[in-house]
């Protein structure tokens, strides 16, 4: 299956199994906002608790909030969204459509790497073992030439990133020869920036109604009620607050499924810190969430770190926790040492003392601060993509399964009757009574055994239980696992320890 035919199948499965809908499907959809269905709802919630478990319940020194989504405008002045939270979009003539300029080079990039990749391709068909890939890159004529463009094009675009250049960027495009992928026209206008928040207004007569945003990120609510949180904890630095909520960009290129959306949410964390000390919290916070990542074992070839070159206006050290998406290593978080900036914009455009008092060293000071910056919705796509499989059995047949870490399936265990008559169903529905305080439990008595497996394969249940007429008699139920397609014959506390084990955080993290 080809990265392409995988995302494809991603985004179906989604949809079919009641994971995630396009908004507004009856009216055509709105683009890039996306609903949870029933069993992504639960998923999402999962992904959540667990976030919310390892920052908030296993940390004694973090402390988590929930902060409103419409906040005072001037919040987003001083933290500088209004002034550089900017996209540079272009508009092509001809067909009327806008793209961002950075996107537009990226992708003629990442087309002149897959050529490359298909010349290799080429060559070691023909070759076969005598191909020497290193040589081949060093000596091939087209290679060569294609590999120096490349070189040659990273190096103009990061100088135009670097100094905010437009006019650089356009001429890259222009030198490229780039055309609209719609219209193949290359009449393009200016670069501009476009702001990326979406604007609302409070208030019902339109002449006192006042102009607000909705948040671009969860962070700033943080920060405006950081002296709250620390004087009514009374916390000492060093310490956190974390918060997950919704987010709001009018992102340009909006694609790539929940990849990128306008409307998503996020999980944050601001970890206040001594100002001097952010190197050594930079380093011990990019191996905690790492850490974190691992536990959920999808694998650790599908991570890696990326170092930012050009750094946000606000951060003195900034990397990604990239991850191997079906359409390659992406963002799924960010890790950024923010310094004091948005504190001290936030004193000085507030005129308020958010200054703290460090009784240990008898001295006042804005905190430094370390944030971890993950997207819920990417999350969802990294675990979700990430278990998706088709498999062929031993017996010539195929499932297809989605084999979610147990502590995040939406649905823990399913209750099959082998039977629907026999007093069979009545003993499952008393087992489902039984569990439903602990666990989310579903029951099936529908079709034949081996179809309710597959279903339940392909929703990502970890453990099916089956009632036969050996259950009436000894109280014994069958246990079948997901991946391993194993059964076991158990009784109901053996039963309970298998499921706890198997979903209980402590087997986790
Ligand atoms: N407070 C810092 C901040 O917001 P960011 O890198 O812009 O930093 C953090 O965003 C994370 O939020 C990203 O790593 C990504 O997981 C998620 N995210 C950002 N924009 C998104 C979008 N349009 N759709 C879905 N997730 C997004």
């Amino acid at each position: 299956m080809t990265s392409e035919e995988k995302f494809k199948k991603v985004v179906s499965h989604a949809k079919e199994y009641g994971f995630v809908f396009q908004s507004s499907e009856i009216y055509d959809g709105l683009s890039a906002v996306y609903d949870y269905g029933q069993n992504g709802t639960e998923l999402k919630n999962n992904i959540k608790d667990y976030w919310w478990k390892a920052m908030v319940q296993l940390n004694d020194n973090i402390v988590g909030i929930d902060s409103s989504i419409l906040m005072h405008p001037t919040i987003w002045k001083a933290s500088g969204h209004v002034d550089a939270f900017n996209d540079p979009l272009i508009d092509n003539k001809d067909s009327k459509k806008r793209y961002r300029a950075d996107v537009l080079i990226e992708d003629f990039i990442a087309k002149t790497e897959s050529k490359v990749k298909k010349e290799i391709l080429k060559a070691k068909k023909k070759f076969g073992d005598k191909f020497d890939k290193q040589q081949f890159l060093e000596t091939n004529n087209r290679v060569v030439h294609y590999q120096n463009k490349i070189k040659s094009i990273h190096n103009d675009f990061s100088k135009a990133l670097e100094n905010d250049d437009l006019i650089g960027m356009k001429k890259i495009i222009d030198d490229l020869e780039i055309a609209c992928p719609v219209s193949g026209s290359k009449n393009w206008t200016e670069i501009k920036q476009f702001n990326l928040m979406f604007g609302t207004k409070l208030g019902a007569s339109s002449e006192s109604a006042m102009d607000l945003y909705l948040r671009p990120e969860t962070a700033q609510g943080i920060f405006v009620n950081f002296l709250n949180v620390q004087k009514t904890g009374r916390l000492k630095i060093p310490f956190g607050i974390a918060q997950i909520g919704k987010a709001f960009r009018n992102e340009i290129v909006a694609r790539q499924f929940i990849f990128r959306m306008r409307e998503f949410e996020q999980m944050e964390m601001q970890f206040f810190i001594k100002p001097g000390t952010q190197k050594e919290w930079y380093i011990k916070w990019k191996e905690d969430r790492m850490k974190w990542h691992l536990s959920l074992g999808l694998g650790k070839e599908n991570y890696r770190f990326h170092d930012h070159e050009k750094l946000a206006h606000y951060a003195d050290a900034a990397c990604d926790i990239e991850f191997n998406f079906p359409f390659g290593f992406k963002e799924l978080e960010g890790i950024h040492s923010r310094t004091d900036f948005d504190l001290s914009n936030h004193e000085k455009f507030s005129s308020k003392k958010l200054k703290y008092f460090d009784s240990n060293d008898n001295e006042s000071y804005i905190p430094y601060v370390l944030e971890t910056s993950i997207g819920v919705d990417r999350m969802f796509l990294a675990v979700f993509s990430n278990s998706l499989c088709d498999e062929k059995l031993e017996d010539g047949s195929s499932r297809t399964v989605l084999k979610l870490p147990a502590i995040l399936a939406p649905v823990k265990a399913t209750i099959l009757p082998l039977l629907k008559k026999d007093g069979l169903p009545e003993i499952a529905k008393g087992l489902v009574e039984k569990l439903k305080t602990e666990y989310r439990v579903s029951y099936d008595e529908k079709d034949a055994i081996g179809r309710r497996y597959r279903r339940q394969d392909a929703l990502g249940t970890p453990f099916c239980i089956t009632i036969d007429h050996q259950s009436k008699e000894d109280n014994t139920f069958t246990l079948r696992e997901r991946d391993s397609m194993i059964q076991e014959r158990l009784n109901f506390d053996e039963l309970l320890k298998k499921i706890d084990s198997a979903v209980s955080i402590k087997s986790w993290i």
